[in-house]
């Protein structure tokens, strides 16, 4: 479950993205966050993946609140979300293989799971055999 409550962001520059924000999604609810360029669609997922700090309010995940989280328990705590940038922010110095295997092998995971979860995330989006850059 997602809640925030009375949540605003004011970015340093003055920008306020957010005011006043409640909301509560139930565990498995799908839904879609629509408004005009700037309306702070992306700074309100910035704040579930703790990219952002609110200014001010509380945003709760299953109940907890992300304000309890230290900078230490971040990383851990990202690793539950799944989350696609409008900007992928690929390391273009390395192949799709290895981006893809990168928080993989972050987290610890050996070689063989890897490339088994690379091959069928490549698999279910219909990119099979573009795993190294063809020469
Ligand atoms: N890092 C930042 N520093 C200062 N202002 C910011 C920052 N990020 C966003 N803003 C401002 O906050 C407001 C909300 O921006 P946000 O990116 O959340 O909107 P958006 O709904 O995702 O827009 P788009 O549809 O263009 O992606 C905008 O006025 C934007 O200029
Ligand atoms: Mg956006």
């Amino acid at each position: 479950m997602i809640e925030f409550k009375q949540v605003s962001k004011k970015y340093p520059t003055g920008q306020l993205a957010l005011y006043n924000v409640n909301l509560t999604l139930e565990a498995g609810e799908m839904v879609f966050i629509t408004g005009h360029s700037g309306a702070g669609k992306s700074t309100l997922l910035k704040l579930v993946a703790l990219l952002e700090r609110p200014s001010c309010g509380d945003v709760l995940i299953g109940g907890r609140s992300l304000n309890q989280l230290g900078r230490s328990q971040v990383p851990s705590y990202r690793r539950r979300i799944g989350f696609i940038f409008q900007d992928p922010h690929l390391l273009y110095d390395r192949s799709v293989f290895d981006n893809i295997a990168l928080p993989l092998r972050i987290a610890g995971m050996g070689q063989t799971e890897t490339r088994r979860r690379v091959q069928a995330a490549l698999d279910k989006v219909g990119l099979t055999g573009r795993e190294k850059p063809s020469r």
